[in-house]
């Protein structure tokens, strides 16, 4: 790789940033923009739960290839930014409990594990007993849960600020408060961006913004990934650390409960086809507090620390967009919708590596825009 090799990255999320860090530290000389400040979009927003066992779904069956390699490089990739970085980045290894809180809701999550145990994954079933066993402040009477021994957290908002460290450090250069405006294109090849009246020239352009990636002015209609903003609603709630409510990652019905090490609980989230709209809502609060007191009764006694509203940025089919984009010189990184931050670490490896080798990750193949492509019917 030549030290001459230049990367512009759109976007300073956890997307953007651990691809600039990959970059950076294979000797290319990368610049990621930001039309707001590092990490505070949806990376802040997020919940951090790496949970490729207890979120596979029935109908996401090729997601699993990629949840399930991301999360096996969670444990290096924190040793490594963390050492990079100098920062903590609460990763805890705490598992993942989803609690039904009666039978109706038993029968679902039966029905659920028997799905996921199907696959292979790691998943274990817990009587009432056990499952309060875990999580003492369970609901009495809670007939039984599904226990995920292998899918943790991280604390995303420590990991924003690490790989932003981490990427700095590596000589990595970053614009926040610079919108870029759009591309610069030779002989319909993308070859920089622009910011307002300036030109920064790039070898490759990656566009990792998010729910606004498909907003970006001049883009061409070959390279408009399908993804829209998906509004959530969270707040967190401040923990006796000494004896806290909550100890692993916890999900019940309509709810999910995360526990941080400094005493934070976050509760989360609302799915809201709403667009941009920024609201907290008296209707979306209630929801959050009603289904995490339906849960952990004894949230009622804790102070409401902080309420925010995120946007996933969500596909047409809910999985991500990677790699190349159709268009020479362009690359995509977006569309995470609920699973940015666990696929962080394999989307920097998928994206640098392509930009790097010309090589895709076998993993990251069936993920390009291409797909979306082959689903539009024939013109005829
Ligand atoms: N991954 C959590 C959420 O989308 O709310």
């Amino acid at each position: 790789m030549a030290r001459s090799h230049s990367i512009a990255i759109i976007g300073a999320g956890v997307s953007g940033l651990g691809i600039g860090w990959r970059l950076a530290q294979a000797g290319c000389h990368v610049c990621v923009f930001d039309r707001g400040q590092a990490g505070r979009g949806a990376s802040w927003a997020a919940a951090g739960m790496l949970a490729a066992n207890a979120e596979a779904e029935p109908g996401e069956e090729a997601l699993l290839g990629l949840t399930l390699a991301s999360q096996k490089m969670w444990p290096g990739f924190t040793r490594e930014l963390e050492q990079a970085s100098g920062q903590d980045i609460g990763y805890l290894e705490s598992g993942t409990l989803v609690a039904a809180t009666n039978r109706d809701e038993l029968e679902q999550l039966r029905f659920t594990f028997e799905y996921q145990r199907g696959l292979g994954l790691a998943v274990e079933w817990l009587n009432g007993v056990e499952a309060r066993r875990r999580e003492p402040y369970l609901r009495s009477g809670i007939p039984g849960a599904i226990w995920a021994p292998t899918d943790h957290q991280v604390d995303n908002r420590k990991l924003a600020e690490a790989l932003k460290a981490a990427y700095l450090a590596a000589g990595g250069g970053l614009y926040e408060g610079c919108a870029v405006t759009g591309l610069d294109l030779t002989g319909g090849r993308v070859t920089g961006v622009q910011t307002g009246d300036k030109t920064h020239k790039a070898d490759s352009v990656v566009l990792a913004a998010g729910s606004w990636s498909r907003d970006l002015p001049g883009l061409p209609p070959l390279a408009l990934p399908p993804v829209r903003p998906v509004k959530g609603q969270m707040l967190s709630l401040r923990m006796n650390q000494a004896d806290p409510v909550v100890k692993g990652v916890l999900w019940a019905p309509k709810i999910y409960l995360v526990p941080r090490a400094d005493g934070r609980l976050i509760v989360g989230a609302t799915v809201e086809e709403k667009g941009y709209d920024p609201h907290l809502t008296a209707g979306g609060v209630l929801a959050l507090l009603d289904a995490a007191w339906r849960a952990i009764p004894a949230i009622e006694e804790l102070p409401i620390e902080e309420m925010w509203v995120g946007y996933r940025p969500t596909s047409r089919d809910d999985a991500p967009i990677l790699g190349t984009s159709g268009v020479d010189g362009l690359l995509v990184a977006t569309g995470h919708h609920r699973n940015g931050i666990l696929l962080a670490p394999i989307t920097a490896e998928a994206i640098a590596r392509e930009i790097l080798t010309g090589q895709p990750l076998p993993e990251a193949t069936p993920f390009t825009l291409e797909r979306f492509r082959q689903a539009l019917p024939a013109a005829g």
